[in-house]
């Protein structure tokens, strides 16, 4: 059994009891994932499977067999930031930074639900494609919080650094 992390297989562990967030962590030394309530609670945890965001510390690794998992580490590159990664910085999208890997991988998923046309709380027309408009945003974010209170500017830095993402 394996699993591609950043585009590396690794084994997953012998023990089926281990949640996909304590092998980032502690089994393959990749701290960017963040344990906030280690209850699905606070969207700390956030990574992406296939594109999809998922709370890691509710998913047991072993469940994730082949699937294609991205940590804050894999985002960006050689290259440089990610744009959405230089626009929390343009934006003071952050104070203490906790709460940033998953608010980071949590807004490329949400974006990848808009883009399908996956409807939120708060969309009024479910005929067409949802407009993202600031409400919107707010809404299908709302699963992280940020202790800091840097709501605005984490808004405001999605809205700038998936732009293109969002509008399509
Ligand atoms: Fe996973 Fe809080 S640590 S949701
Ligand atoms: Fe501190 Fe969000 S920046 S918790």
């Amino acid at each position: 059994m394996s699993l591609v992390i950043n585009g590396k297989a690794v084994s997953a562990p012998a023990d089926a009891r281990v949640s996909l967030l304590d092998l980032l962590r502690e089994g393959l030394d990749l701290p960017g994932t963040k344990k906030g309530c280690n209850q699905g609670a606070c969207g700390a945890c956030t990574v992406l499977v296939d594109g999809e965001r998922i709370l890691s510390c509710l998913a047991l690794a072993v469940q994730y067999d082949g699937r294609s998992i991205t940590t804050i580490e894999g985002i960006g590159g050689d290259a440089g930031l990610h744009p959405l990664q230089a626009a929390f910085i343009e934006h003071d999208g952050f104070q203490c930074g906790y709460c940033t890997p998953g608010q980071i991988c949590s807004a490329i998923g949400m974006a990848n639900e808009a883009k399908r046309g996956v409807p939120s709380n708060v969309t009024v027309d479910l005929t067409g494609d949802p407009t993202m408009t600031r409400e919107e945003l707010q809404e299908r974010m709302s699963g992280n919080l940020c202790r800091c209170g840097a709501h605005n500017g984490i808004i405001d830095a999605i809205r700038d650094g998936l732009a293109t993402e969002l509008a399509a």
